[in-house]
Order: structure tokens, then C-alpha cells, then sequence
């Protein structure tokens, strides 16, 4: 049987018997009183009766008693009297009675509750009576019974009319309510019901995957919320079950998240995951009443969900945003990603000084400029390291607090924010497999030695088992430093450092962007791209032909200055492409609390403002600095409208930039120029790999980089695409963690003895 029937004869079964249950008080107590109204009638009539009725009874004037009688015989209802003497002889009876019922009917001994004053409802020739007896007394004592009858049927019809009425109101009811919850029903249930269905069948066949056409209102709306967030995992693994087959198919072993999950959850066995950055993952920010989830655009962030994702890891970061304290357990725990928990993150909480000294001050205006050498002169200061060392151990605190319990964990490290933490984590975890990956170049020995704390940072360093950086030369200089600095043995065919019998292996990692697996558009979807390169230029207000993108944070080390001075010296060289060549420089604004960075995003503001007033014309500049941050998908569309993008970082780890643009790139157009100096340059060598010192070089690299030949371009990006596709972050990760993971600990000597070798 149908829901809606169901719950519609059970509302009219429960509705009518609780309305007839009422009603039934109702009747009894309606009933009670018309019986009472009429037996005090009688009693008031039989009183009246008896003072004179007793009189005549003693002189036994029958013809007295009749007309007696007969005179208050014709009240209302009345059916009539009789006066029965000690015999039972009648004495006196109305005509009326007489008429319609034998003389003796009334007889006290036919009646049941004779007595005094007694009074009885009872059914005689069909006739529904009230007999009221009254015992008749004279000087000679009882003399006989007077007996009042009066017809009660009247009130049997008003009970039956009430009846009648009753059952209308009950049919009335009970259909106007069966009526209303039929539609009900079918508004809030049936109808959102059925609509979900089909919405979850058509999202099943992968025609929908948004319920944006749903009502909030609707009953159904946290089911198809959860349904969403399951249709979209589904999509998202139906999507690369497609992508896995096709490059099977293809006979290709690109890296993929999956297959990274796979291959993590093989090499991690039963051993626990543990990450460690200064960024987390996930920040909380409160937007008036609500909480929003931020997660910011990293590189790091790509790469490493996927991990924790699939060995349900602990990620153990710096809680930087301003509602995070609200959104954390009293461990300083949450599950994330916040829609679908797969992994913990632990955040650990800064005050404003050492976030100052630790992260601003050492950090960023220590180790930042002494890693890249970019003649920004590093500043170290007392304090700051006081604060880095404070920081990695409380840091390091809650590393061990996360691991307590946890047998054989692996630890991934990430960055120069925690050059300390190796050390003091395996100091307490001999038994824990620790690795540490620099993000950002490592100079050579000279140019670290100016740090008046490097051995310290070495010595931290060197508590890991790996250490991983972008490219080989930046292997060989810390090892060269560790050489230089500390008493230790660099064995150079193992690229591995022994000292004090720990053995730390020292390998590259070029990390990467997550691999753009769509096929490469059609000729027809080119002008689609184009269509959406007019839109861009529109929206900025810019009239020109082409188009060059610059994407990175405010940082003195990206040269973004000299990039400026090379698009003016283009303009100088090539005054054809006046009004036609615009550079659009997109810079979200970076640790601005340091005056370096804060003065030179000012540098940068004024150096596009001096070349635009030296060049501009009606409609037309040749620089759009636009100063903030932008979403992934914003980016994209820049990438994907230039015909240039310039990445000339002074000194670069890696720079993903060069990479997502390439990775964008799925009409196989633009031009990649990039600085020689960045990890990047040494994968993508079809890039226009330049000098960013040499305004002459760049501003040539640019000229012909327009100028190219299609066929050219065509197959530079080609190339360079299949690269990125093939070294992608997935394939990043699942080096490191199977690196990580084949190290050989010692534990067996004295704590803090861990002998671990890689196996590569
Ligand atoms: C570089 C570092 C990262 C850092 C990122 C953003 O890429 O290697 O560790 O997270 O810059 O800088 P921020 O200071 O904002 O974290």
C-alpha cells in the first residue's frame, strides 16, 4: 500500500474513534441531564399531587380522585397519573394512560424500585417512560401509591438527532483533514520525495551533479546535501576510473591520486603518517555570524591531501586563522577536509612574539634571504633564533604528542620553518622515520656560512633520515656546507651524510603541479579560447592584441622588477607593438608585516605606474599590476588568455607557476619564458629559458617569444606539457613516501641512536 494511503487511513481510523470517544461523553452527559430535568418535573408534579390527592383518598372519593387526576394530567410529557390503593386497585387513572396502557401496568409490585420517592426509565409497549411512585399515607397510615408517568421518548429523538449530528461533523472532519494531509503529503513528502529521486537517479547517470534547482525549504534538502556530497565522490572517482583506464589504454604510467593513495597505503603498511608545515591545510575565518573554510593556494596543500587523504594521516600545522581556536576539539584536533573527514589536523598555536620572531623574523627575514640568493641582505637577529628554537619545540611537542602510542611512525617535514625539528623528534623517536623536504634552493657553503647559527641548523637538520630538495645542485651544496661546517663523513656516492653513526640520505624531489589530464582541445575549441581572452580584456578595461601574464606573491626573490624593466626595453626595441602588447602582472600581496617585502610591493606599484606614464595611450597601457590575491580558477582564465607568461624569479626552488601554466595549457598555445635560475628550468628546457639580469636577453626573449612561428610554439608547449603530465606532485609524493618508508632504522643502540640508511 501506498505511504500516503497508509498514513491517510490511519489519520481517519485514529481521528474517528477519538472524536466518537467524545462525542460518547458528550451524549451520556447530555442524556443525564434531560433525564434529570424530567424526573425533578415529576417529583415537583407528584409533590404537588400528594396534598391533594391524600384528602380525597381518606374519604375515598374516587369521582374527587379522577377529576384530580385528570386536571393535572395534561402537562407536558406527561403520559399520564394513576392512584393505586393498598390492593393495587386502581383508584383513579388519566384517560390518556388508560387508553394506551392496561390499568395495572403501573402497579407498584411491575415496578422495580417502588418505594419512596423512587423514580425509574423503563421501556413498556415500546414507549420509553419515566415512572415517578409516591407512597400515598392517610391518618389510617399507607393508604396507597400515586404513580406519575411521563412519556421520555423526546429524549431518545434529541439523542438520536445529536447522533446524527455527531456522525455529519465526524464525515465533515475527518474529510477535510484526510484532504489536507493528502495534499500535505503530497507538497512536503510525495512531491519532493519523487523529485529527489529522480534528481538522485539522473545524478546516479552523471547528468547532474548539482541540486541548485532544489528548494532550501524542502524536506529533503540535508539528504540531497549528503546525496551531493556523495554524487561528487562518485563523479570524482567515476572521473578517474575514466582518466586510470585511458591511460592504460594509452599504455602510459602517469601518477595519479589514486594511484598515489594506492601506492601510500602499500609502503605505509600498518605505520602511521605524520606531516608537519607552518601553512595549514584548512583555515577557519569568521565572516559576521558564519565561519568560512579557507583552504589556501599551495602547491604543499595539492600534494600532500592525497597522502593523509588515503592512510587517514595527521597533519600537524600552525593554526593561523582567526577562527581556527573555534573549530578545534580540546586537543587541538579536527577532522578535515571539514565536508568529508578523511585525516586529523592538529593545529598548534603561536603567540604574537614568537610568530614575530619564528615566522616573520628567522624564518622569512633570516633563512628566506640567505637560502635565495637574491642581494637581499638576511638580518638574524638573537631574538628571532631564540623564537625558531621555541617554536620547533613546540612544534615538536605536539609531534610527540600526536605520536604517542604509535609504533614505527613516518614523519614528512616540510620546509625551512622547521630546520630544528628532525633532531629533537628523533631524539624522543629513535624508532620514527623521519623526513625533512627544503622547499625553497640551498646556496653554496660561503653564502650559508654567514649564518651565525648554521651549525645548529645543520646539526637539527641532519636528525633525519632524507632530506629532500628540488634539484640535484641543491644536494650538493648542503652537502658541501655539511662538509665545511660540521665534523661528519659526506660519503658523495651515496649522497648521504653519517655523522655521529645516523646516516642521513640527501636526494632530489622536483616537486610539481597536479597533472592536467584533460585530452588537448580541438581546432574549434581554440576560438572558445579566444572568445574567453576578449572577455578578460574587456573585463580589465585593456584594448590589446597581446597578452603576457605574470603570476606570484609579492617577493623581492621572483623578479618581477626586472621583468617590468624587460617589457619597457621590448617597448623601447620594438615600438611596433606599442598599443598592442599589455603585461598583466597578478600579485597577491605576502608577508607584507616585513618591511622588505611591505616596501617593495610599493617599489612595484611605482615601477608599473613609471613605465605605464612613460607609454600608455587612449585605451591602452603596456602594465596591469592588479595587487591581490586570486582564486585558482582566476588564474586559470590569464593563463589561458596569454600568449606569454614571464616567470624570472631571481633564485627559485622549483616555481610552480611555470608548471600550472603549462599545465593550463590544453589548447597547446602560449610561450613559456622562464629564469634560468629556478628548479623549473631544469625540467621544462622548451621553455625560453633566460637571464633575468639581462634586460637585453628578456626583452629579445619576449619579441620572439610573440613572434613565434605556431608550428614552434606548438610543439614547445607539447613537450613541455608532456613533462608536467609525466612529473607531476603525484609522482613527487610517492617517491618521497617510498623513500621514506625504505629507510632502515637502528633502534637497538642508545636512545637517540638511529642508524637508518635509504635503500635506493
Ligand atoms: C614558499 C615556501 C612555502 C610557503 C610559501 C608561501 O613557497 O616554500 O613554505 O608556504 O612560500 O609563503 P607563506 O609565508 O605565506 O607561507
Amino acid at each position: 500500500m501506498r505511504l500516503s494511503l497508509r498514513l491517510i487511513c490511519a489519520l481517519v481510523v485514529v481521528l474517528t474513534l477519538v472524536s466518537l470517544l467524545f462525542s460518547y461523553a458528550q451524549f451520556k452527559g447530555e442524556r443525564r441531564g434531560l433525564q434529570q430535568d424530567l424526573q425533578r418535573r415529576a417529583q415537583i408534579l407528584a409533590d404537588s399531587l400528594q396534598e391533594s390527592v391524600e384528602p380525597a383518598l381518606e374519604k375515598r372519593s374516587r369521582r374527587t380522585l379522577q377529576q384530580l387526576v385528570e386536571r393535572f394530567g395534561n402537562r407536558e410529557h406527561l403520559a399520564g397519573i394513576a392512584i393505586y390503593d393498598q390492593q393495587e386497585t386502581p383508584v383513579a387513572i388519566t384517560s390518556g394512560l388508560r387508553k394506551r396502557f392496561p390499568d395495572g401496568a403501573f402497579a407498584p409490585s411491575k415496578i422495580k424500585t417502588y418505594g419512596r420517592d423512587a423514580r425509574e426509565f423503563l421501556w413498556l409497549n415500546s414507549v420509553y417512560l419515566n415512572v415517578h411512585t409516591v407512597p400515598l399515607d392517610t391518618d389510617q397510615g399507607w393508604a396507597g401509591t400515586l404513580v406519575v408517568v411521563h412519556d421520555a421518548d423526546y429524549i431518545n429523538a434529541q439523542n438520536s438527532k445529536f447522533w446524527k449530528r455527531v456522525s455529519l461533523r465526524v464525515v465533515v472532519e475527518v474529510f477535510l483533514i484526510g484532504i489536507t494531509a493528502l495534499l500535505i503529503i503530497r507538497w512536503t513528502i510525495e512531491g519532493p520525495a519523487a523529485r529527489t529521486l529522480q534528481w538522485i537517479r539522473a545524478s546516479r547517470a552523471g547528468k547532474v551533479s548539482s541540486n541548485a534547482d532544489l528548494s532550501e525549504r524542502d524536506l529533503f534538502m540535508p539528504l540531497r546535501n549528503e546525496v551531493t556530497t556523495l554524487v561528487q565522490s562518485l563523479a570524482a572517482a567515476r572521473e578517474s576510473a575514466e582518466k586510470e583506464a585511458r591511460l592504460r589504454e594509452a599504455g602510459e604510467s602517469t601518477w595519479t591520486a589514486e594511484r598515489l593513495a594506492v601506492h601510500v597505503r602499500s609502503k605505509l603498511n600498518s605505520n602511521r603518517l605524520f606531516v608537519v608545515s607552518n601553512r595549514e591545510p584548512y583555515m577557519h575565518s569568521r565572516e559576521g555570524k558564519s565561519l568560512k573554510v579557507l583552504i589556501p593556494a599551495s602547491g604543499l596543500v595539492t600534494a600532500l591531501e592525497p597522502i593523509l587523504q588515503a592512510c587517514d594521516g595527521t597533519w600537524i600545522a600552525h593554526g593561523s586563522g582567526d577562527a581556527d581556536r573555534e573549530t578545534v576539539d580540546q586537543n587541538d584536533r579536527l577532522a578535515v577536509p571539514p565536508d568529508e573527514p578523511k585525516y586529523t589536523l592538529r593545529r598548534v598555536w603561536l603567540n604574537k612574539e614568537e610568530e614575530e620572531g619564528y615566522y616573520y623574523g628567522f624564518a622569512n627575514e633570516g633563512l628566506w634571504p640567505l637560502c635565495h640568493i637574491a642581494h637581499t641582505r638576511p638580518l638574524f637577529r638573537s631574538l628571532d633564533w631564540k623564537h625558531y628554537v621555541q617554536a620547533n619545540r613546540k612544534f615538536a611537542k605536539a609531534v610527540l604528542e600526536e605520536m604517542a602510542g604509535t609504533k614505527q611512525p613516518a614523519l614528512l617535514i616540510q620546509d625551512y620553518h622547521f630546520a630544528l625539528l628532525p633532531k629533537l623528534i628523533k631524539k624522543e623517536r629513535p624508532d620514527a622515520r623521519v623526513a625533512i623536504f627544503w622547499h625553497i634552493p640551498w646556496p653554496n657553503p660561503e653564502a650559508f656560512g654567514i649564518c651565525p647559527w648554521q651549525r645548529e641548523l645543520l646539526d637539527g637538520l641532519l636528525g633525519a633520515d632524507l632530506i629532500g630538495f628540488h634539484i640535484q645542485s641543491h644536494c650538493d651544496n648542503f652537502l658541501e656546507t655539511v662538509n665545511r661546517a660540521l665534523e661528519s663523513r659526506v660519503e658523495w656516492e651515496h649522497f648521504s651524510v653519517n655523522r655521529e653513526d645516523h646516516v642521513t640520505a640527501v636526494k632530489p624531489f622536483p616537486i610539481s603541479v597536479a597533472p592536467n589530464m584533460e585530452p588537448t582541445k580541438q581546432p574549434q575549441d581554440w576560438r572558445l579560447a579566444s572568445a574567453e581572452r576578449e572577455a578578460l580584456l574587456k573585463e580589465l578595461g585593456v584594448d590589446a592584441l597581446y597578452l603576457g601574464v605574470g603570476v606570484d606573491r609579492v617577493d623581492y626573490t621572483k623578479g618581477i622588477l626586472e621583468r617590468f624593466l624587460a617589457v619597457e626595453r621590448f617597448l623601447e626595441r620594438y615600438p611596433s607593438y606599442e598599443g598592442k602588447f599589455t603585461f598583466i602582472q597578478i600579485g597577491a600581496p605576502s608577508r607584507t608585516h616585513i618591511r622588505r617585502y611591505h616596501e617593495f610591493l610599493a617599489e612595484v606599484e611605482a615601477e608599473a605606474e613609471r613605465i605605464n606614464w612613460r607609454f600608455r595611450s587612449n585605451g591602452w597601457k603596456p602594465i596591469v599590476f592588479r595587487k591581490r590575491h586570486h582564486s585558482h580558477e582566476e588564474i586559470s582564465r590569464f593563463y589561458r588568455a596569454a600568449d606569454l607568461c614571464l616567470v624570472t624569479s631571481l633564485h627559485d626552488g622549483m616555481n610552480l607557476v611555470a608548471k600550472e601554466f603549462v599545465s593550463s595549457r590544453d589548447d597547446e598555445g602560449g610561450v613559456l619564458m622562464l629564469s634560468r635560475f629556478t628548479g623549473a628550468s631544469r625540467e621544462l628546457r622548451d621553455a625560453l629559458v633566460v637571464n633575468p639580469y639581462d634586460t637585453e636577453e628578456m626583452s629579445e626573449a619576449i619579441h620572439y617569444g610573440l613572434e613565434m612561428d605556431s608550428k614552434e610554439r606548438r610543439a614547445r608547449m607539447q613537450r613541455m606539457r608532456q613533462t608536467v603530465k609525466e612529473q607531476n606532485i603525484y609522482r613527487w609524493a610517492g617517491t618521497l613516501i617510498a623513500e621514506l618508508c625504505q629507510v632502515r632504522l637502528d633502534t637497538g643502540g642508545k636512545k637517540g641512536k638511529a642508524n637508518a640508511n635509504s635503500a635506493a
